[in-house]
């Protein structure tokens, strides 16, 4: 147990597209972490809170034709739904909008204007002029200038993943329009992110958490900080303040909306924000690793430049994959915490238990549903689920009830060593270690049942019989209260099966060794259903039908990318030519230099069909030239217009009847 109070954060989810499995692996291991640490005796308060600002969620509504409030409210209520069905027990989930949010925004902005780590520069950024706008973040794609891949206007996403400053994206396109965009100066607000690297020297071997996070933060301390732009020229947002014309950058604000959910949480409570974020009680981020930077650099910086405390620790969950492919909603590979799994009537706990035994936290989680199946049937069904039931049953049916022993010391020395091992573990962020310990308990119990056969010692030696299964329903004891955190719903249930009428999250981990509250225990039932091959099937071809109709949809879109407008097409001239001179090109065997008479003009073209005419055959063919192709060289010689030719043994495009020299194909 530790006395400070903590504070427990999980990323904020933007509120333009629904919940996902790569949500779940954040918020899920943090609210074991939450609710174990509770059941610890430890004071957890746990706020998150739905980030809405940011042009992507611009680009949505203006998409569906809403206001970004609108569409932020119906997915801000969205994710607050799922994560009570998926069983994430916050204390506070709010809006990055919300007034309490841009209140603390402008103040911690004017604090950083005060203290002097904010500046203005004129910049060239994107700007679209058939538009009549500037293009922030997500309103321009183009190619990254780092590493060459298609990117964003702030994110290298498909490639090196590096943040993108306005302006440095190579060739800019419209995301609205389509058109190519220009570069425009325009006035903006810098964070002297570069104030801050001495500070990081200190802070950032302290920074507790998962060791991925800590270190990508030291190689980007090491590589050099730069400078972040905070403005941007859109009207959704925490405006910047004395500028109507600018909001906050999205990643201003939203890591704010950490300490305004604490302040609300307090609000309503009466508890004290200010300890946590003025003051030395530590504040732990739950996020994605795809986020590191945003919270081991630029927050902590934000936080040291305003006045603030800095996070204690950063947890960083690794990626997910879906059938050992990388995750990808575009292309099929998700599941929809809603659509695919919870309107199937699937237990919350399953998935809860899924993600959090399947691999360690920072590591990649692949989700299959055979995967899914095998853990719930032969780990909760098999295991956990076969041991309570055993114990259960025996008792009521055989014993009328809880007999009237101590347990062993043995046993309750046993269940100590699993709280400690899963404390240990669960306070060093390893969560799939923690949930080993317990399934080890699970087990011992099993094995213990199974050797000492009270059904057996029943016939002769009804004591020992009884004393055998006190001992399994302390087990059983001390494993719902472990389970809680992992599944709450189903440790409820079971906790009620035990007999007891109180609630198993408000119990400390210290009564997995007391006694019962009655001696009466009601019927049990089974906890855990089985997943049956047939259901396995049917979620499977959920899946992959998704999978071929992204593909389709992709095939499609590529297809459409590729068409032409009957102007570009007007943009290529072509014309008949008669050849009236041929010769080979000295090295080469492909080319021939080309002389051809284009009416009012004579052109000299290199064309690579050698191979299959002699320069003698072709002198006087009419033949069809691309006359506006951009000058060229081919082994030293200009070329000056492109000859048609069809097929592997480039015949020759000619005109049926015969026309004048520089006729216009049409
Ligand atoms: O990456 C994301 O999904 C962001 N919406 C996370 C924000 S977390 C915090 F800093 F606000
Ligand atoms: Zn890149």
């Amino acid at each position: 147990m530790s006395d400070t109070p903590v504070l427990v954060t999980c990323g904020l989810p933007y509120t333009n597209g629904p919940c996902h499995i790569g949500h779940l692996r954040t918020y899920v291991p943090a609210d074991f972490y939450v609710r174990f640490l509770r059941h610890c005796g430890d004071e957890v308060v746990f706020v998150c809170g739905s980030d809405n600002h940011g042009t992507p969620i611009v680009i949505s509504a203006e998409a569906e034709g809403i206001t970004p409030r609108e569409m932020s409210e119906r997915y801000h209520r969205h994710f607050d739904e799922t994560f009570k069905k998926m069983l994430i027990s916050f204390d506070r989930f709010g809006m990055t909008d919300d007034p309490s949010n841009h209140a603390r925004t402008k103040e911690v902005v004017e604090k950083l204007i005060q203290n002097d780590h904010i500046y203005k520069k004129i910049i060239s950024q994107s700007y679209c002029p058939e538009c009549d706008m500037f293009l922030p973040d997500r309103y321009v794609e183009g190619i990254c200038p780092f590493c060459g891949e298609k990117a964003r206007g702030d994110e290298c996403d498909q490639g090196c993943g590096k943040h993108l400053e306005p302006g440095e994206i190579k060739d800019p396109v419209c995301k609205i329009c389509g058109g190519n965009a220009e570069l425009r100066d325009q006035e903006h607000f810098f964070f002297r992110l570069s104030d801050f690297n001495e500070m990081f020297e200190g802070y950032l071997p302290d920074l507790k958490g998962t060791s991925n996070a800590r270190n990508y933060a030291s190689g980007w301390i090491r590589e050099g900080l730069h400078d972040w732009c905070i403005t941007r020229t859109l009207k959704w947002g925490v405006k910047f303040p004395e500028h109507d014309d600018l909001v906050v950058y999205v990643w201003v604000d939203a890591p704010i909306g950490y300490i305004a959910f604490t302040e609300e949480w307090a609000e309503k409570t009466g508890g004290n924000w200010e300890q946590f974020w003025k003051g030395d009680s530590p504040v732990i981020h739950f996020i994605g690793q795809d986020i590191i930077y945003h919270h081991c650099v630029f927050w902590p910086a934000l936080l040291e430049g305003a006045g603030y405390s800095k996070p204690d620790a950063v947890v960083a969950s690794g990626m997910v994959k879906i059938d050992d492919k990388t995750f990808s909603k575009s292309r099929g590979y998700v599941v929809w915490t809603n659509d695919d799994y919870l309107d199937l009537g699937l237990s919350p706990d399953y998935l809860r238990y899924y993600i959090l035994s399947y691999t360690s936290h920072t590591k990649e989680l692949n989700f299959s549903w055979k995967e899914y199946q095998a853990r719930v049937n032969n780990e909760l069904v098999d295991t956990f689920g076969n041991f309570l039931y055993r114990t259960l049953h025996f008792a009521s049916k055989k014993l009328g009830g809880v007999p009237d022993y101590t347990p062993d010391e043995e046993i309750t020395g046993r269940i100590e060593e699993a709280i400690s091992e899963t404390e240990a573990a669960i306070r060093e962020y390893e969560f799939k270690s923690a949930v080993d310990s317990i399934m080890s308990l699970a087990s011992y119990g099993n094995i213990y049942i199974q050797n000492n056969a009270p059904w057996k010692l029943i016939k002769d030696d009804r004591e020992k019989a009884e004393k055998v299964v006190r001992n399994c329903l302390q087990i059983a004891k001390g494993l719902v209260i472990l389970f809680d955190s992992l599944i709450p719903e189903k440790a409820q249930e079971a906790w009620e099966m035990l007999g007891f009428t109180t609630s198993v999250k408000d119990q400390n981990l210290s009564e997995s060794v007391t006694g019962f509250e009655s001696e009466i225990l009601p019927k049990p039932s089974i906890l855990f259903e089985k997943i049956e091959d047939e259901k396995v099937e049917e979620y499977e071809k959920t899946l992959n039908i998704r999978i071929e109709e992204a593909v389709r949809k992709e095939n499609k879109e590529n297809k459409e990318d590729n068409m032409i407008t009957i102007d570009e097409f007007a943009k290529v001239e072509l014309k008949v030519a008669k050849i009236y001179e041929a010769e080979p090109i000295e090295g080469s065997k492909k080319l021939l230099k080309i002389q051809v008479d284009l009416g009012d003009e004579k052109r000299q073209v290199v064309s690579g069909i050698a191979p299959f005419y002699t320069p003698e055959e072709l002198i006087g063919k009419s033949v069809v030239v691309v006359t506006n192709l951009k000058p060229a060289k081919l082994f030293g010689v200009e070329s000056n217009g492109m000859i048609l030719a069809a097929g592997d043994d480039a015949s020759l495009l000619t005109s049926l009847r015969d026309v004048e020299a520089g006729t216009k194909v049409l």
